[in-house]
């Protein structure tokens, strides 16, 4: 009782005390970005601004009183809420009033956590907002945990993991949306008053159809180089929503977080529920400057070893499917040796022996080697790999289980299906229950059992190609409105351990193509397979999607026999992600297989600016007839330039010089063509080997564009 009573006491001197020390303004942001909060007279806390840093302390005075950081359901507003709950008693509204606010430490002076407490003045229940600033990066992380004292759970309906208000004459917003084999393809719509939502509900292969990606241009339409536009994305490896809500008066709400589609979470009391990261930049000078902090951002704190090294690999899915034995694969070892690539991969059809690994249509479940095609395992093929002086991945897909597989008949009750029906299938299979502590353990003993027993294993290619279908999980029982949240919860469990264990094996996130592809799933991966289409043509386009978000290193890019484009065309295209070959080598010539070997040699001695570097996009391919981008590295000394004539309109005013970005103007620099092919007829380049200042290549260009239709160019570009 008593401490109640200090409670409620507590609660209402906390406003009165941030307006006492003279202190009823929040200023969260980075040196570029403000997003100012203000406590009203009513004990509400609002955001005031949010946008380009202001440049005087005294105007922050002068703000708009603004509106409410974080609505629940049952406050005084019309439109979407942030948060919604049913109390212990049915009691269905909630009014959070501002507490307290905290700005802690963190040991890395770049970054600073604010975190502030609200709380409804009648039922115990309490939400700490965190925002996270990256002053160097310009970013913005921002979740929330919602906990209560009260008897018995409440019913947690949607908890968003920010709201954010923006006040403009218009928006524009560019979804990523997609399919298999042509993900991430950039649309751009202008938001009228009314909702707009990106979502997904798939549970597992979240972002089949929708990355959990945005951009927004605020006022006008986002813009490479000018204007302020707004990237966000979530670190959540499930359902995801960015809801865009623009009032008649052209205010608009963002909210972002989890799905709440089929999602109310009985939150007992005390447990604290922990929103996914919302995770932004806001740049004043268009997309890419924003993409460029954000890879900055990715390196420096997110990625699975952001600033490491990535392996070059030769992998054999595209040409030997699930036809192979261990002679195939002991060949493809020995001619990853001659590409000079790091590695070989060893994809699907390697396991199971009841039901052999033959097809998509069994086998996902049971992880030995299928006796009949590697009589001696995996050991024999890693063995190979180390005599051949290569590196050796391979292929899991541990989530996911075949009908016909041991493990099915083993244990039925691993699987995410309805007792009562028949199931429908994606790609022939069913997913495991992660939400179960038993299934977690298994998935985690997929990787730790082929480690134990193959330490040299290097690398995992960690598929998902099912979404959650028949969605009832055997272990939630009466709780199933949990199992999109639990899911992902046990999938971050397993990959955590994962990371414990074995910090330093690299993986790559893959899901049927690029339909998992989030900040979330690359705390655990080195980098992700952005899609089954590998035609160059197609390629250029998904990689510029991605690229908006993604660093170099962690876009998977392999060079395939997709599309009837030369060797060259779809090298130059994969070099500017993670060069991979996945190609039958049997049928390369020796004069193919030079070439191939001298673009790796070429990408490992330019990884520093093309994997390190700053991005600049100079010439989309969304235009139309040619596409052109460029790295620099951190030091302006060294860049590297991409250019693809795609299909090129005959006449001179389809070609234009290309005006690089991001050099030094007052450095001279020599540019010279590489990664040709001996003997091949190339459209001659008269500046191949020119010396030219900065200024001049960022002012007048190069005259590198062609007529011809799907060619390419890669210009190194050297300080003197
Ligand atoms: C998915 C992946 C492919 C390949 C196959 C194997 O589709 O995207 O790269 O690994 O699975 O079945």
């Amino acid at each position: 009782m008593k401490r109640l009573f200090l409670f409620f006491i507590l609660l209402l001197l906390c406003p009165w005390m941030l307006r006492a020390q003279g202190d009823s303004l929040i200023r969260i942001g980075t040196p570029r970005t403000d997003l100012i909060l203000r406590l009203s007279p009513e004990g509400k806390l609002c955001q005031a601004y949010l946008g380009p840093r202001l440049a005087n302390e005294a105007d922050l005075k002068q703000l708009p009183a603004g509106k409410e950081v974080y609505y629940a359901y049952g406050s005084k507003d019309y439109f979407e809420p942030a948060v919604r709950v049913t109390h212990a008693d049915g009691h269905p509204g909630m009014q959070l009033d501002y507490v307290s606010h905290e700005v802690r430490p963190q040991s890395d002076p770049n970054v600073t956590l604010t975190v502030v407490t609200l709380r409804d003045k009648v039922y115990p229940v309490e939400v700490k907002l965190f925002y996270e600033t990256f002053a160097r990066e310009n970013v913005l992380k921002m979740w929330t945990e919602i906990s209560h004292r009260e008897k018995k759970p409440i019913v947690l309906h949607e908890g968003a993991s920010a709201l954010l208000h923006l006040s403009s004459r218009a928006y524009y917003l560019s979804a990523f949306t997609g399919q298999w084999g042509g993900e991430a393809m950039m649309n751009e719509q202008k938001l009228l008053p009314g909702k707009k939502v990106l979502d997904t509900r798939l549970g597992a292969r979240a972002a089949m159809y929708c990355s959990p990606l945005f951009m927004l241009g605020v006022g006008a339409p986002a813009s490479e180089n000018t204007g302020e536009v707004l990237l966000g994305t979530l670190n959540w490896t499930g359902n995801f929503r960015f809801l865009f809500e623009m009032d008649s008066r052209h205010d608009l709400r963002l909210i972002a977080g989890i799905n709440p589609y089929a999602s109310e979470y009985h939150l007992p009391s005390g447990e604290v529920f922990r929103t996914p990261e919302f995770v932004c930049t806001m740049s004043d000078r268009g997309t890419g400057q924003a993409s460029r902090d954000l890879h900055d951002w990715a390196r420096n704190y997110q990625l699975k070893d952001g600033h490491g090294d990535r392996l070059t690999l030769l992998n054999n899915w595209e040409s030997t499917g699930f036809d192979f034995n261990a002679d195939t694969l002991k060949t493809y070892i020995r001619k990853s040796a001659d590409l000079g690539v790091d590695m070989f991969l060893l994809d699907d059809g390697w396991f199971a022996n009841k039901y052999p690994r033959k097809n998509d249509k069994q086998g996902l479940g049971d992880w030995e080697p299928t006796h009949a095609k590697l009589p001696h395992g995996v050991q024999e093929l890693v063995a190979e790999a180390g005599r051949a002086g290569v590196k050796f991945g391979i292929w899991i897909e541990p989530e996911m289980v075949s009908m016909r597989s041991e493990l099915y008949e083993k244990h039925p009750d691993w699987v995410i299906r309805f007792p009562d029906r028949e199931p429908y299938f994606y790609r022939n299979q069913l997913v495991l229950d992660l939400c179960n502590p038993a299934v977690q353990d298994y998935v985690f003993g997929v990787v730790d059992r082929l480690l134990s027993e193959n330490p040299s294993l290097a690398y995992f290619k960690w598929d998902c190609n099912s979404p959650i279908t028949n969605p009832m999980s055997p272990y939630l029982k009466d709780k199933q409105s949990h199992l999109y949240i639990d899911y992902v919860r046990g999938l971050y469990n397993v990959l955590e351990r994962i990371k414990q264990k074995y910090p330093d094996v690299p993986m790559m996130l893959c899901s049927g193509g690029g339909g998992r592809c989030d900040y979330g799933a690359l705390q655990y991966f080195t980098e992700f397979w952005a899609s089954d289409n590998t035609g160059p043509v197609e390629r250029i386009f998904i990689q510029w999607g991605f690229s908006q978000f993604f660093p170099a290193k962690s876009v998977g890019a392999h060079v395939t026999s997709w599309g009837k484009q030369s060797l060259k065309f779809r090298t130059d295209v994969a070099m500017t992600g993670k060069l991979g070959f996945d190609i039958d080598v049997n049928k390369l010539t020796d004069a193919e297989i030079a070439f191939c070997r001298q673009a790796v040699g070429n990408f490992k001695r330019l990884a520093p600016v093309t994997l390190e570097g700053d991005l600049y996009r100079l010439v989309s391919p969304y235009e139309g007839q040619h596409a052109a981008l460029m790295y620099v590295d951190k030091a302006v000394d060294k860049a590297v330039l991409f250019t693809y004539d795609l299909y090129p309109r005959r006449g001179a005013e389809w070609i234009f010089p290309v005006r690089l970005a991001g050099l030094d103007p007052a450095k001279m620099y020599r540019v010279e063509e590489i990664n040709l092919e001996p003997g091949v007829d190339v459209v001659a380049w008269k500046e191949n080997g020119g010396v030219f200042s900065g200024d001049y290549l960022m002012k007048v260009g190069l005259n590198v564009l062609t007529e011809r239709c799907e060619n390419s160019r890669v210009i190194e570009i050297t300080a003197q």
